[in-house]
């Protein structure tokens, strides 16, 4: 599984490269908001700027809402740097630009999906990756994960190649599952990475290590 992180954040984007298991960023104009980036020249500065932390694919979204738009704006974000995948929301005008999009050879995320059917959408427009949230999902009591396994057993049903990439990751417990289930790619916070590591087991075995180490040396 590829892990992504889901963020605007310079400094957390290089710790999670340092770390060495980093595969992509996903941005969204709430991430940008956060670290204050503004205005269209800034924004495609700081697209430039973490593709130039990460080796991977880097998400970087639409604004506009309408295909011309959608397209006008994909076609500048998908020049800027080869690593830019171009987020399109899941609408009708989306659907059409993903399709435009897959037909002009620029990669796609097709973002804010909630359910089987609009991942199955995406799929056939040609996206390169989908984006179910299963964070918010959960946060209306329904199962994210649940929509990430309906998702993988339709895109085997048809090999189907658009990477199941499970958004609005929120923990550690959600990128495991969604390891069990199969997703392609998971985008989450670092502390959602970072938790990855935590065992007081480990913690305690070192401790233990380190002291007897001591003891004669
Ligand atoms: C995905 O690409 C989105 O940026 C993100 O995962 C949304 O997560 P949130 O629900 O924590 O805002």
């Amino acid at each position: 599984m590829k892990f992504f992180i889901d963020t605007a954040n310079l400094d957390q984007i290089r710790e999670a490269q340092d770390l060495g298991v980093l595969d992509g960023v996903t941005t969204n104009p709430s991430l940008m908001a956060k670290e204050g980036i503004t205005g269209r020249n800034n924004i495609l500065k700081h697209y430039i700027a973490i593709c130039n932390i990460v080796d991977g694919d880097v998400s970087a979204e639409v604004i506009a809402t309408d295909f011309e738009g959608m397209v006008k704006e994909g076609e500048e974000l998908a020049e800027l740097h080869e690593q830019i995948v171009v987020k399109v929301p899941m609408i009708k005008e989306g659907v059409k630009a993903i399709k435009y999009f897959t037909d002009h050879g620029i990669r796609t995320n097709c973002t804010l999906v909630f359910s089987a059917g609009q991942a199955l959408l995406a799929a056939k427009a040609g996206a390169t990756y989908v984006s179910p949230f299963i964070g918010r999902l959960d946060d209306i009591s329904t199962d994210g994960l649940e929509l990430i396994a309906d998702i993988r057993l339709i895109y085997d049903n048809y090999g189907f190649d658009t990477q199941i990439l499970a958004a609005s990751v929120r923990h550690t417990m959600h990128v495991i599952n969604c390891a069990k289930i199969g997703a392609d790619v998971m985008t989450g916070p670092l502390s959602s990475i970072e938790g990855l590591l935590k065992h007081p087991l480990t913690d305690s075995g070192l401790k233990q290590f380190l002291e007897d180490y001591k003891k004669g040396n």
